[in-house]
């Protein structure tokens, strides 16, 4: 069955197309702002423009007609609003007008699917570290529960304000990761957790302040190690209270090699097999939105059009997992 997933959560609008054992195409616009945050009206704009073009693209990439699409599944929350209505606009659109079904997916618990689908991992612990979110999620009475999560920011949104504040653009992570390599120090930084969650705007405010004494690749390395042994820390408490032996990594965030090595050593410390996707499916991606559409039609979830309206705080345990 050919699926095509729209994605539009954030900055990115995303077109995948999966056939049910293959991703046949994936093509993906970032808005990168030249200063500032993220303006969800801006980045609506962005969607409506682009759209077109990546669904061509992508149905070329596929050598498939329009015609050919049987299913559509789109991002139905949790994100910005005016960007989630221009994919479920788009979705909508496309359904109606290829006259196939459509179905609307949880943005977060795609990450986690689309990660199982690569990987083969069965029954992992999600560490999901993302601009926006940062949740540690696992299946547990037939749904994605979240047993730790941050309290005020995203992981990689802490990354994207200080590089921001320091002159880097959007976005901060990669730069980083890059920085962090040629740091000849360790600089300890306000390490925040509570039970399983985290937060990082102390830490976030700490490193900020050090920029006036310390070098950039000091402080980059000093928030990777800090930030990234929070997120360790707080998985591995999951993995023993649930006793899984699986971890898998999803979201932007994801795409960090210190952060891949850290949760990895963790793993095989505990006799646990560690799993990442490449990083082009930890980036929020239309992939792995038409993966997560064609479980849930698979195992019979249907959707009218009235159903679709979008959810800016879809929760990650909203969903029964049935599939
Ligand atoms: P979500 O809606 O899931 O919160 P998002 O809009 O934050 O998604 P993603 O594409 O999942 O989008 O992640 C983007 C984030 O990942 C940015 O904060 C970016 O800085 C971060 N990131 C990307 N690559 C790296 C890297 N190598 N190291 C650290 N952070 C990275
Ligand atoms: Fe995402």
């Amino acid at each position: 069955m050919k699926t095509i997933g729209i994605e539009g959560t954030a900055h990115t609008f995303s077109v995948g197309i999966f056939d049910g054992e293959e991703i046949l195409a994936l093509r993906s616009h970032t808005l990168r702002p030249e200063k500032g945050g993220i303006h969800p009206r801006e980045a609506a704009d962005h969607h409506v423009e682009h759209s077109g073009e990546l669904i061509r693209g992508a149905l070329e990439d596929a050598g498939l007609s329009k015609d050919d699409v049987e299913l559509v599944a789109f991002s139905q929350g949790p994100g910005l609003g005016p960007c989630l209505r221009v994919a479920a606009t788009v979705a909508r659109a496309l359904s109606i007008n290829l006259n196939v079904p459509i179905i609307g997916v949880n943005h977060c618990i795609a990450h986690l699917e689309i990660g199982r689908f690569l990987t083969g991992a069965k029954d992992p612990v999600l560490l999901y570290a993302s601009g926006g979110n940062t949740q540690v999620i696992a299946l547990a009475g037939g749904r994605y529960r979240v047993f730790g999560e941050t309290m005020d920011i995203g992981v990689g949104n802490m990354l994207d304000k200080f590089a921001r504040e320091s002159g880097i653009p959007f976005p901060g992570g990669p730069e980083i990761e890059k920085m962090a390599k040629n740091a000849d120090r360790y600089i300890p930084l306000p390490y925040s957790i509570r039970g399983m969650d985290v937060s990082f705007s102390g830490l976030l405010t700490a490193a900020l302040h050090l920029r006036e004494k310390e070098s950039m690749e000091n402080i980059a390395y000093s928030i990777q190690e800090t930030a990234f042994a929070m997120l360790t820390e707080v998985t591995e408490r999951a993995m023993a209270h649930l006793g899984k032996d699986e971890v898998l990594l999803g979201g932007g965030v994801a795409c960090n090699r210190r952060l891949r090595e850290m949760v990895k050593t963790m793993a095989e410390e505990r006799g646990a097999r560690f799993y990442a996707p490449e990083c082009r499916y930890c980036v929020d991606n239309a992939a792995m939105i038409a993966v997560l559409g064609h479980r849930m039609y698979q195992a019979g979830i249907r959707q009218k059009i009235e159903d679709t309206a979008v959810n800016q705080r879809f929760r990650t345990d909203e969903v029964d997992v049935i599939w």
